[in-house]
């Protein structure tokens, strides 16, 4: 059981924040994603937790053990994490079953127990009809697979995987995804699961952590995530949509805020006690419609771009108030107008972001 705590957490690599005042606490059993663009960090905090590098700032516990600050160290092996990499690092002169069972042979294990904890490893991840073989006759994903029954096998109560699908193509990561939730499920242990896709991560976690720059952005639910961003930078960098300026005016009776955006009156949702004033609103293209351009409430905008996307067309719309602006509404193809056409935006919702 493995509660993994973060508290203040920071690394420099010279005058380079690479994490900087990172505060997390991940429940026992949680699966949490850490998503974030390339060179954001990612790596740096999972080799923090893991022990691999030693932070300058802040403290790690996990299960309620402090395992790291500034000048005191556990080292990785008396820590209980289990990791698993995007580059598999199995033994190219074993079969699948000595690879699996290796570490559990380091660690001294009597055979029986070995002979156990191995094959229900390959049962989990299933690999029973493998054992025999080696690494090299297995397809990606298989050797993913043993890499992560490898790590299953010392039953470690945090698991710690860094982009282990990245190496995959599409169809391979699709069904590898599957098998990561079953294998969270089937353990119950703690997950940090690293990645930049956010597909992949929605799909996955309880909640997701997105970083930016060396800190944590928002900690949130997927759902929470797409339709309440906290910041502008986790508005554009999940899912799609528009960020707009507007002016908050204040809030309506049933909660809703009024804003103001070019000229016209519109009601979105915002964090209750909002200040009024200047704010940057994420428009999401499912709370867009097209209706004729001149009807009251309406926005009238032009088609800069419409591109085909299997079944439904994405509009890029320049509102005629702001030509510097640019909305994204997504059309079915039966109906979708094409470049430029004259058209009415209508606004159906949309968040103001908080910061
Ligand atoms: N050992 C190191 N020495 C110097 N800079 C590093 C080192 N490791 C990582 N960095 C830098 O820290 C930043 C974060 O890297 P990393 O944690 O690998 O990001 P991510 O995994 O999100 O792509 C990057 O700018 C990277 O160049
Ligand atoms: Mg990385």
């Amino acid at each position: 059981m493995a509660e993994l705590r973060l508290q203040n957490l920071g690394k420099r690599f010279g005058d380079h924040a690479a994490v900087e005042a990172v505060e997390l606490t991940v429940a026992d059993g949680e699966f949490l994603a850490l998503l974030g663009p390339s060179g954001c960090g990612k790596t740096t905090l999972l080799r923090l937790i893991a022990g691999f590098e030693e932070p300058d700032a802040g403290s790690i516990s996990i299960a309620g053990r402090e395992v790291a600050r500034p000048g005191r160290q556990l080292p990785p092996e008396e820590r209980r994490v289990g990791l698993v990499f995007q580059s598999y690092a199995l033994w190219p002169h074993m079969s699948v079953a000595e690879n699996v069972a290796y570490p559990l042979k380091v660690a001294g294990l009597p055979r029986a127990e070995l002979v156990r904890r191995r094959d229900a490893a390959l049962a989990t991840t299933g690999l029973e009809g493998f054992a025999g073989r080696r690494p090299a006759d297995l397809s990606g994903g298989q050797r993913q697979r043993v890499a992560l029954a490898r790590c299953l096998v010392m039953e470690p109560p945090l698991v710690l995987l860094d982009e282990p699908l990245a190496n995959l193509d599409v169809h391979l990561r699709a069904a590898m995804q599957e098998e990561f939730a079953g294998f969270h499920d089937k353990t119950g242990a703690t997950m940090v699961y690293i990645t930049h896709d956010q597909a992949e991560a929605m799909a996955l976690a309880d909640r997701i952590a997105v970083m930016h720059q060396g800190r944590l952005q928002q900690v949130a639910a997927p759902r929470a995530l797409y339709n309440e961003p906290a910041t502008a930078m986790v508005a554009g960098f999940i899912g799609e949509g528009s960020l707009v300026e507007a002016e908050l005016l204040g809030f309506e009776a049933d909660g809703r805020a009024a804003v103001t955006l070019w000229d016209r009156r519109v009601r979105l949702r915002a964090r209750p006690g909002q200040a009024p004033g200047p704010v940057v609103a994420s428009l999401r293209p499912e709370q867009l419609s097209l209706t004729a351009p001149d009807g009251p409430d309406v926005l009238p905008a032009r088609v800069r771009r419409a591109v085909y996307r299997g079944g439904r067309v994405a509009l890029d719309l320049v509102p005629e108030a702001a030509p510097e602006a640019s909305l994204l509404l997504l059309e079915p193809e039966a109906t979708a107008p094409g470049p430029g056409e004259r058209v009415g935006i209508a606004i159906g919702g949309g968040w103001v972001i908080p910061e």
